[in-house]
């Protein structure tokens, strides 16, 4: 058995699983980049999905945020106002991670600006952390979409597919301490599982990133806490587990 694969059976019995393991021909931007077919950054069409990904995976981050304003490798790029790249410090120690944009989103330019953007900037102050760059604490917050589905209807599993290799070179970027994952949908995409949120808050999941690992938390939705307050407490318990986590990666380190 190899060790990658012993590693996921311990974190399984230890009841850390589920492990999502990135595949190394996306995220070893070193690799992906000598590998690299000729594709055309600024436009990413007319190639293979693999040859997207991999010149995806060896993008700095301009050529990356210039090749997400020009993607059309789905359809919701005709109906997008704008798309929306991410917000924060691009070497913060934590990684936020929500499903797609909404109105207010597509027209702004940014995640998390309505109102659910507001609960979530209250429960950051609370920890101390902030989506300005420019704060001691700031995080770093992008969607698994970058576009708007219209109506705000579910993304469709070939969006999904189409974005992943933006979100994964951006987790591969800011290469965080900690991943938190927000809502259902988002932690379902990010850890590859059709698990239900309840069976994946409470534990510490493991992402594969480039030639490390990073831990990451699944939490409620902000959108979701605003329609059903009493469970704020458990997303409190989520925070506060995050924390813990990374006051015992410092104090191992
Ligand atoms: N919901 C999300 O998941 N992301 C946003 O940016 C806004 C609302």
């Amino acid at each position: 058995m190899s060790l990658d694969r012993r590693r996921a059976a311990l974190w399984l019995a230890m009841g850390l699983g589920p492990e999502w393991v990135l595949r190394d021909d996306v995220v070893d931007g070193a690799a992906a980049a000598s590998a690299r077919s000729p594709v055309d950054a600024s436009t990413l069409e007319g190639h293979s999905a693999a040859a997207r990904a991999a010149a995806i995976a060896g993008m700095a981050w301009d050529e990356l945020e210039a090749a997400v304003a020009a993607c059309t490798a789905c359809s919701l790029c005709k109906t997008r106002t704008q798309t929306v790249f991410g917000v924060g410090s691009r070497t913060a120690p934590w990684m936020l991670i929500g499903e797609a944009p909404g109105a207010e989103e597509d027209a702004r330019g940014e995640p998390f600006v309505g109102q659910a953007g507001r609960l979530l900037d209250n429960m950051l102050a609370s920890i101390g952390r902030s989506r300005r760059a420019d704060a001691s604490q700031s995080v770093f917050i992008a969607n698994v979409l970058k576009c708007r589905p219209p109506g705000n209807r579910n993304p469709q599993p070939d969006e999904v597919a189409a974005c992943e290799p933006f979100l994964l070179r951006q987790i591969e970027l800011v290469r965080p301490q900690l991943v938190l994952v927000m809502g259902r949908f988002a932690a379902q995409a990010v850890l590859r599982t059709d698990a239900p949120i309840s069976a994946l808050r409470g534990r510490v999941h493991r992402l594969r990133v480039g030639d490390g690992e990073v831990p990451a938390i699944v939490t409620y939705h902000p959108a979701y806490l605003l329609r059903n307050l009493a469970d704020k407490a458990k997303s409190w318990a989520d925070l506060c587990l995050a924390l813990d986590v990374e006051a015992a990666a410092a104090s191992r380190a």
